[in-house]
């Protein structure tokens, strides 16, 4: 008998990758008891998956339209990102189903899941992704041996601009890793380094965007927080699109970074950040201050002045915006 995670993933895999559109209880109970199955399909249907049980104990699968990763290919202009494209369906985190093939794979491998059952954010929070987001990771051998820190900043100015394009919305930057649209979170970003040493080996980077998610969807815990993009502008979004769209903003930012050109990119993200000239709190993992967001070091480092007049740099903590 599987965990209850394991056969959530073998009951997706099974309707919606093997293209089984009826499956019956009864046919899954050498994995699973008929009780254990119902339990995972509840799981599965707050994850957005559209699967109806009937009294019979048929499961059923609706129409569902994962992201195409050919019709995601075809065209795609770039010199590095996205070059090869893995889709998975049910994933733990594309962070963790990337690394595992770290070693096989080239610079600029993209792998994108329908769903996470344990994606994560920054500081080791959950981060829900729910079908009809774009949940994706990449990995980056950057040999350029700058902060990774501007990546991700360059990366998160790489999607704003890409939702701008497709969508129209405009979003800005709380730093470090936030896109917003007004006062709520529409796209997050998070960067995982390994070093050989002191030498960063690679980066996977990954990116989670709330793109076609009603927002009734979220867990109450985000709800007042966040967004989606089909909410903000009334119509579904076309996630391919905006995919396509992203890998290649991010392709075009990563081969600026490779080439030294960092105050560009940071320029980029300084105009969009809308965390300076505010008055912050700032929290890090010993104590927390509050000062004025005055600026972005040559390293993306959020620099603060404190009511002391003290100027502080910080490189990885958690801001609330005060005014
Ligand atoms: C944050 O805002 O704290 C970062 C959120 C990052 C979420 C993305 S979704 C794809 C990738 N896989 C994960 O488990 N997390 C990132």
């Amino acid at each position: 008998m599987g965990s209850p995670r394991e056969l959530e993933s073998t009951i997706a895999d099974v309707i919606f990758s093997k293209g089984e559109s009826k499956i019956s209880l009864n046919d899954l109970t050498s994995v699973a008891s008929p009780a254990e199955t119902r339990d995972a399909i509840q799981r599965l249907k707050i994850l957005g998956y559209p699967l109806h049980l009937s009294r019979a104990g048929i499961i059923e699968r609706l129409p569902f339209s994962p992201i195409d990763v050919k019709q995601l290919s075809a065209g795609l202009t770039t010199e590095r990102i996205g070059r090869r494209i893995e889709w998975r369906l049910h994933v733990r985190s594309t962070q963790d189903e990337l690394k595992k093939l770290t070693n096989e794979i080239d610079d600029g491998t993209v792998l994108v899941a329908e769903t996470q059952y344990a994606g994560r954010g920054r500081l080791k929070r959950s981060w829900f992704s729910a079908v009809g987001g774009i949940w994706m990771s990449i990995l980056l051998r950057p040999t350029w041996p700058r902060s990774h820190q501007i990546l991700t900043l360059a990366f998160a100015a790489a999607a704003a601009r890409a939702i701008g394009d497709v969508t129209g919305l405009s979003s800005v930057l709380k730093w470090p890793n936030d896109l917003m649209i007004g006062s709520r979170k529409v796209a997050g970003s998070l960067a995982e380094a390994t070093y050989q040493g002191s030498r960063l080996d690679h980066l996977v980077i990954g990116l989670g965007v709330n793109v076609n998610i009603k927002t009734v969807r979220f867990p109450k815990t985000f709800r007042k927080a966040s967004t989606s993009l089909s909410h903000e502008v009334g119509r579904e979004v076309d996630r391919a699109q905006l995919t396509k769209k992203i890998l290649e903003e991010m392709d075009s930012s990563y081969q600026r970074f490779e080439m030294g050109r960092t105050s560009e990119l940071l320029d980029e993200a300084r105009r969009l950040c809308s965390t300076l000239g505010r008055e912050v709190r700032i929290a890090t993992s010993e104590r927390n201050f509050v000062g004025h967001a005055v600026g972005l070091g040559d390293d993306g480092q959020l620099q603060v002045r404190l009511r002391n007049g003290a100027m502080i740099p910080f490189y990885a903590a958690d801001v609330v915006h005060l005014r």
